[in-house]
């Protein structure tokens, strides 16, 4: 194959494109990310390869034939609204290419590519849906009742992408396939820039989770209703809001967002009668992250009391902070060059599958360091070098034969 990282990834470039936030909205099961997944097919069949999706929507294109214990890479093809071309499609795009090189090696031998549906949660609210299906990670009746915007439900979704909902679940023996698993992805921050390098090992992911608060007031009009005699839910997420930054802010290392916040019923000249407030807080020490979000309850509960409001915190997620088998990571470390070992403070499925399979993920150098924004970049050159990268690692974790 003549294909290159930057040829693979030009050929997706108008896909998703989201001409009202700029970048990409590739939720998962949309229109762009089922063309996306088509695209994979497609390729991975011109490649001869064995392509399945499993009960759970992942996509499965092996080499060598379907077996256990065997050295699989991939990642995702869903992004957030407005996302970057790279966060997913590039450790798509790079495990082909890396396919092809190790076939051009004569070593490419039993080894799969694998696609997660729903890495980012941005449509169902849950982020590495698919792993945590595969790994037994979510109750499978609640993942069939996740709920996207519009109101759709996951299990429809699923039923609508073709796949039978009433089999989502913990899948054992695709598991069992999995020997160990590679993901390489797009660096999210500044740390190959400013260690001048093109490649990194992961060596840690920082605990993350997910909290929904609802505020409840009372819907009325903007322009009859004084302002004192008012129980206005958005003034307590606004307050919230800022009570959310400065209580992070006291915290080393500790990272809090609101990042969608959804009024009911959502008018100009109309006073919310509901406010939902999503908040994403992360921390290495997962102790920590409890405190500051016990902290941000009680804040939301003072600002929902100074407005007449009442108000309700549920946890939607929670992913404890990992370190990568530090084995693995300091061999493929060592067999890039003494490649530099960074954390990241996002979530992946790599970070899922670690509790399971010998896990370690790559990052591609990001020359503006920005993720889950158009701004996200990766120079052709780099990608390259990730893909080779990406086939030396797998070429050197033999798995079975
Ligand atoms: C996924 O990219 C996350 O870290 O939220
Ligand atoms: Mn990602
Ligand atoms: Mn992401």
């Amino acid at each position: 194959m003549t294909d290159t990282v930057a040829s693979l990834m030009a050929e997706i470039a108008d896909v998703g494109t989201d001409p009202t936030r700029g970048g990409y909205s590739r939720p998962v099961y949309s229109t762009a990310e089922l063309d996306l997944r088509s695209w994979f097919v497609a390729h991975a069949e011109r490649r001869g390869l064995d392509v399945q999706t499993d009960r759970n929507g992942i996509i499965w294109a092996w080499s060598g034939g379907v077996g256990e214990g065997a050295v699989v890479t991939g990642s995702h093809l869903d992004s957030v609204p407005g996302g970057g071309a790279y966060d997913g499609p590039l450790g798509v795009a790079s495990s082909l290419v890396a396919f092809d090189r190790l076939a051009e090696r004569g070593v490419l031998g039993r080894r799969a590519i694998a696609v997660f549906p729903e890495e980012e949660g941005s449509r169902f609210g849950l982020a590495c849906l698919g792993s945590r299906l595969l790994t037994g990670a979510i109750d499978p009746d609640r993942a069939r009742t996740l709920t996207d915007a519009d109101g759709t439900t996951f299990a429809e979704a699923t039923r609508r992408a073709g796949l039978d909902a009433a089999r989502l679940g913990p899948d054992p023996e695709t598991l069992a396939r999995i020997g160990t698993f590679v993901e390489l992805h797009v660096e999210q921050g500044l740390g190959l820039v400013d260690h001048d390098r093109p490649v990194a090992v992961a060596s840690s992911i920082l605990g993350h989770g997910r909290w929904r608060i609802g505020f409840t007031g009372e819907g009325n009009h903007a322009g009859t209703t004084l302002m004192s005699g008012r129980r206005d839910p958005m003034v307590a997420s606004a307050v919230l809001i800022g009570d959310v930054q400065r209580l992070a802010r006291r915290i080393p290392d500790a990272r809090a967002t609101v990042g969608r916040l959804v009024p009911t019923p959502g008018g100009t000249n109309v006073i919310a009668s509901r406010v939902d407030v999503w908040l994403d807080v992360r921390h290495p020490d997962d102790a920590v992250t409890r405190v500051l979000v016990a902290e941000i309850e009680a804040a939301a509960k003072t600002a929902a009391a100074e407005q007449g409001c009442t108000v309700a915190m549920t946890e939607e997620s929670f992913s404890a902070t990992l370190d990568f088998d530090p084995v693995l990571r300091d061999r493929l470390a060592d067999l890039l060059d003494d490649a530099p070992r960074l954390g990241t403070g996002a979530g992946h499925d790599a970070g899922v599958l670690k509790d399971h399979v010998s896990t370690a993920m790559l990052f591609v150098r990001n020359p503006t360091g920005v993720s889950h924004a158009p701004g996200e970049a990766v120079e052709d050159a780099d990608a390259e070098t990730g893909a080779e990268a990406l086939a030396d690692s797998l070429e050197a974790l033999l798995g079975t034969p």
